[in-house]
């Protein structure tokens, strides 16, 4: 049975996945070329120092690793400055109706994000108590796709990986679902998120009791 649920922050939680790719489109204007959003969905889930070697590459530029370092530090400025307007009003549509169920059915929860900002976001919306375990990019070695962030979530829920449905907007994360040994959902668009068990647009269509009947379409 699922007894817990794994949920990554940017783009299933909150709509900061568009803070990062706009944080992101920034510097690489200023470096003097652009990043697309179909080019931003191989973003998704990639941590910060990753990211920037990818959006480098793309705009064919070398530069220093101390000049990586003002750069990423650079888009983090400009991330916290949009971040820095958040309310509990972008929690994303379902999101808080769905942990009204999991609370209720007393099922567990836990956050899987590689961002060093999640706990910061999470104040922020006011959801920073609603996770019985929070692992973020400050606990973890390894960005998705590998599956150490997930792994990590059930070993502190002290739950096995085939109780865990883990919720992902991103191609790397439902990548690190699958490896972790866990059912993942996908938020998002059923072409990008090809291996994920079952993609919907938001988690507003999707009820728990839906959820709880997904664990038979595992193979
Ligand atoms: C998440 C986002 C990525 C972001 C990463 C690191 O995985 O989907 O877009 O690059 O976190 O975030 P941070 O807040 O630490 O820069
Ligand atoms: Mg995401």
């Amino acid at each position: 049975p699922i007894n817990a649920l794994l949920f990554d922050l940017d783009g299933v939680i909150v709509d900061t996945a568009i803070y990062h790719y706009q944080a992101w489109r920034r510097m690489a204007n200023t470096l003097g070329f652009d990043i697309s959003q179909e080019f931003n969905e191989q973003l998704k889930g990639i941590s910060r120092t990753e990211s920037l070697e990818i959006i480098l590459a793309h705009g064919g530029l070398t530069v220093s690793e101390n000049h990586k370092l003002e750069l990423a530090t650079q888009k983090n400025e400009w991330y916290l400055e949009l971040v820095s307007q958040m309310t509990p009003a972008n929690i994303l549509p379902g999101v808080t109706a769905l942990f009204g169920a999991v609370k209720a059915a007393h099922l567990k929860t836990a956050l899987g994000s590689v961002s060093k900002n999640a706990r910061l976001i999470l104040e922020r919306i006011g959801m920073i108590d609603d996770f019985d375990a929070i692992i973020d990019g400050t606990k973890i070695t390894r960005g998705k796709p590998d599956p150490e962030v997930f792994l990590k979530g059930a070993a502190e829920l002290e739950v096995r990986p085939d109780e865990c449905v883990v919720f992902e907007d991103a191609v790397a994360g439902i990548e690190a679902a699958k490896r972790a040994g866990m059912l993942a959902i996908g938020i998002g668009e059923p072409s990008v998120l090809t291996q994920a068990d079952l993609v919907v647009p938001s988690l507003a269509a999707l009820t728990l009791a839906e959820v709880l009947t997904l664990t038979g379409l595992k193979t």
